[in-house]
């Protein structure tokens, strides 16, 4: 089985990445192999709406973005990981949602097998933290993730998300049994 963490904050160490990166030992400890992706390593380019993925599936922008298609489509179950930035995702992560658009196209426009009811089931899992408290932080996030996950067939298999979470390490004092929950999260994603 093949795992993909998505890391979409800027800030690498933080609380997302700690989160993260426990997710995916739990879910190596059942015998996952692993891919990680820092998409602050990545140069990836806005959707530029221009709509040439319509006829094809594929999008025309030559970036970092074609590296990342092939890893989605080889994957199980793919995580992202996304601190909220103004009640969504980061910029990071936006714009790799936002360049789904060609998967989108080549499932709903093109109708293409691979990515229909008889394509590979894959699974989709959501991190995300904020510093606010508010009852309804996560919830625009979780829609566009859930959007995001459809485009390749990824069924929504949850989240795990924290409140009041704020400074680098954070997670560690607000929520001491942050980990071990994103621990035994990795490690039930691949049993069930
Ligand atoms: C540009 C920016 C926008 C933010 N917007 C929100 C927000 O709308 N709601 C919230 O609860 N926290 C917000 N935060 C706080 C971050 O979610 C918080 O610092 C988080 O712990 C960062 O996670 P990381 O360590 O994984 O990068 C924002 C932080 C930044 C830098």
């Amino acid at each position: 089985m093949k795992i993909l963490g998505i890391f979409g904050s800027p800030r690498r160490g933080g609380n997302t990445d700690i989160l993260l990166e426990e997710i995916l030992k739990g879910a190596e400890k059942e015998g996952a192999k692993v891919d990680h992706i820092y998409l602050t390593d990545y140069a990836i380019t806005p959707c530029k709406e221009c709509h040439g993925c319509d006829h094809t599936g594929q999008c025309v922008i030559l970036d970092d973005m074609q590296k990342i298609y092939p890893k989605l489509l080889e994957s199980d179950i793919i995580i992202l990981a996304s601190p909220i930035f103004f009640y969504g995702v980061t910029a990071w992560a936006k714009a790799l949602i936002d360049r789904s658009q060609a998967l989108w196209a080549k499932k709903y426009l093109l109708k293409d097998p691979s990515l229909g009811k008889e394509g590979r089931k894959r699974k989709g899992f959501f991190i995300s933290v904020g510093a606010t408290k508010g009852p309804r932080v996560f919830e625009g996030a979780i829609l566009t993730v859930k959007y995001f996950f459809d485009t390749f067939n990824a069924e929504y298999a949850g989240e795990l998300v924290f409140r009041g979470v704020d400074g680098k390490g954070d997670i560690f004092k607000k929520h001491p049994d942050a980990l071990e929950q994103a621990y035994e999260a990795g490690r039930k994603l691949v049993r069930e």
